[in-house]
């Protein structure tokens, strides 16, 4: 409902100049320091899954970690990390992705997912996409049956959305911003 998300709104902190000059950073640190709004969020989250069987939750770090491990301990699902390369120790599968300036990798455990799993992405934002995407590719490649990918905020104006959605991905997002 819209007072669900207008608490959410009022619960991101908004840091202008970070990390650099001219972006304004929604910092959802006090939206998980806060009980209710952390348990409203999970709730709005996981919401449209009620009743599926959900096999994996997929969090891209950071803060999809944070998010992820509390939606899959509410749905009864595992969870699967999606890291920064170099951080998992077992085999791993990679791929490179752009960021506003320069690429990066990120990494998933080889066998984290099996076939034809329901998994749901998770991320605390999606901004241009870069990232989601990438997950997805990495998601996909094993075999993963992506049910939906989802956001605490949407910054629809990077046009993140789009991106996944050419990839037959369902965008799920509970808060916009400019
Ligand atoms: C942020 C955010 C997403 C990504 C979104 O992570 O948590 O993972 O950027 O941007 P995109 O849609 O343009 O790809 P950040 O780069 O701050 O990394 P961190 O979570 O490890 O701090
Ligand atoms: N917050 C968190 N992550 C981000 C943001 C933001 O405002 N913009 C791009 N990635």
């Amino acid at each position: 409902s819209s007072s669900i998300k207008q608490d959410l709104i009022a619960s991101i902190r908004n840091i202008p100049d970070y990390p650099k000059p001219g972006v304004m950073f929604r910092d959802i640190t006090t939206m998980l320091g806060n009980a209710r709004s952390f348990r409203r969020a999970i709730d709005e989250l996981v919401h449209p899954f009620a009743g599926q069987k959900i096999d994996k939750i997929a969090g891209v770090e950071a803060r999809g970690f944070i998010l992820g491990g509390a939606m899959a301990h509410q749905m009864s699902s595992g969870f699967v990390p999606i890291r920064k390369k170099g951080k998992l120790p077992h085999d791993t599968v990679r791929i490179a992705y752009s960021l506003e300036y320069g690429v990066d990798e990120m990494e998933m455990h080889r066998d984290a997912i099996k076939p034809g799993e329901k998994v749901i992405l998770v991320d605390d934002l999606i901004a241009t996409g870069g990232t989601a995407e990438a997950a997805t590719k990495l998601l996909q490649q094993m075999g993963a049956e992506i049910i939906a990918a989802c956001f605490v905020i949407d910054l629809p104006e990077l046009g993140g959305r789009k991106k996944l959605e050419a990839l037959g991905v369902e965008v799920l997002t509970l808060v916009e911003f400019d």
